[in-house]
């Protein structure tokens, strides 16, 4: 299977409110949750699929072939803006992101985004990206890699890591990085410690965090009055990110009110809590574990006199 999809029915559901609407699946991936949004829209829907990799869209193609309510693109999610024809701007009633890597790229060595196969250390998702991984362990100064283990993959011995790592130089494939981060972390913690290394590295290779800000920020604007923004995180990192952008309206989580104390702030949260995988989808999903789904929708500015600064300036 190219990729299980993670809280596929509860995404859908949250996601999909008008059947002839304009639906934009940013993580195209395998088209799991694609193929269950096309379900549930009618014959007058339009559903654009984006996503960075080939492979993802070639697999989708098949999948959702010939049905004339999709259309596929190629690009990074971050460039929505620029990726979707100006007649759907403002338009679009639903926007789905299932965060991170599927199955498919991380069961793929030659893709270089497991620590437990041997394969070069690339990690780019797509070939629209020329940073990867062997640039970073390679040609980063000590200080960058501590900072950037640290920093995107919370790791604590990050400094004997990025260490260890410099000393092994030069370094081509995943497994002598393995090495290089099991010579220095007590065997018991290894593989939490490579899982965090793996993912500082592919945070940082594919500008995941900077891109997820992008596009929650240029989401909104291409979003219908009411239209809804689902997303699914894997990590605190992005979570964060997305609560505070539907909860504040910024990335730093802190209130913005105006001149009579109303808050201002793009979207309103669908529901307080995140919502996750049941036990019985992580027991047959493991990768679903750490999911998280977030919804909001575009507050309309006009009626409530809330919403995002831009249209209260009178901007588009
Ligand atoms: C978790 S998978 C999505 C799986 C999909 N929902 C399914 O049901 O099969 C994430 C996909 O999003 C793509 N992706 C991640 N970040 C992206 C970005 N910034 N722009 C475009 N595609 C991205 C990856 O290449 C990958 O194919």
């Amino acid at each position: 299977m190219y990729h299980k999809p993670v809280l596929r029915d509860e995404a859908v559901h949250n996601l999909v409110t008008d059947p002839n609407g304009i639906y934009v699946d940013g993580t195209l991936g395998g088209g799991g949750h694609a193929a269950l949004i096309l379900k549930k829209m009618g014959p007058d829907g339009r559903l654009i699929g984006i996503d960075q990799d080939q492979d993802a869209l070639n697999f989708a193609e098949k999948r959702l072939a010939g049905d004339p309510r999709v259309t596929l693109v190629k690009g990074n999610f971050g460039y929505l803006d620029v990726l979707l024809s100006r007649d759907v701007h403002g338009s679009i009633h639903g926007i789905l992101l299932d965060l991170g890597v599927s199955s498919h790229q991380i069961d793929e060595p030659a893709r270089g985004f497991s620590f437990q196969k041997d394969g070069p250390l690339d990690m780019r998702m797509g070939d629209l990206q020329t940073l990867t991984a062997s640039a970073i362990i390679n040609e980063y100064s000590y200080e960058a890699l501590r900072d950037l283990f640290y920093l995107y993959g919370e790791e604590r011995e990050s400094a004997r890591i990025a260490r260890s790592i410099i000393a092994a130089r030069p370094m081509e494939t995943t497994g002598e990085l393995r090495k290089a981060v099991m010579e220095v972390v007590p065997e018991r913690f290894t593989n939490k410690s490579l899982a965090r290394i793996f993912q500082a590295l592919r945070i940082e290779v594919n500008s995941e965090l900077s891109m997820l800000k992008r596009v929650l920020e240029k989401g909104v604007d291409m979003l219908a009055d009411r239209g809804r923004m689902v997303v699914i995180t894997y990590h605190s990192l992005e979570d964060r990110l997305c609560k505070n952008f539907f909860r504040y309206g910024n990335f730093e989580g802190k209130p913005v009110k105006d001149f009579y104390g109303n808050d201002i702030r793009p979207m309103e949260s669908l529901f307080k809590r995140v919502i996750t995988p049941s036990e019985e989808e992580t027991a047959e999903n493991p990768r679903a574990r750490s999911a998280k789904l977030r919804a909001a929708y575009r507050i309309n500015d006009t009626a409530s006199g809330h919403g995002h600064k831009k249209n209260q300036d009178g901007g588009a």
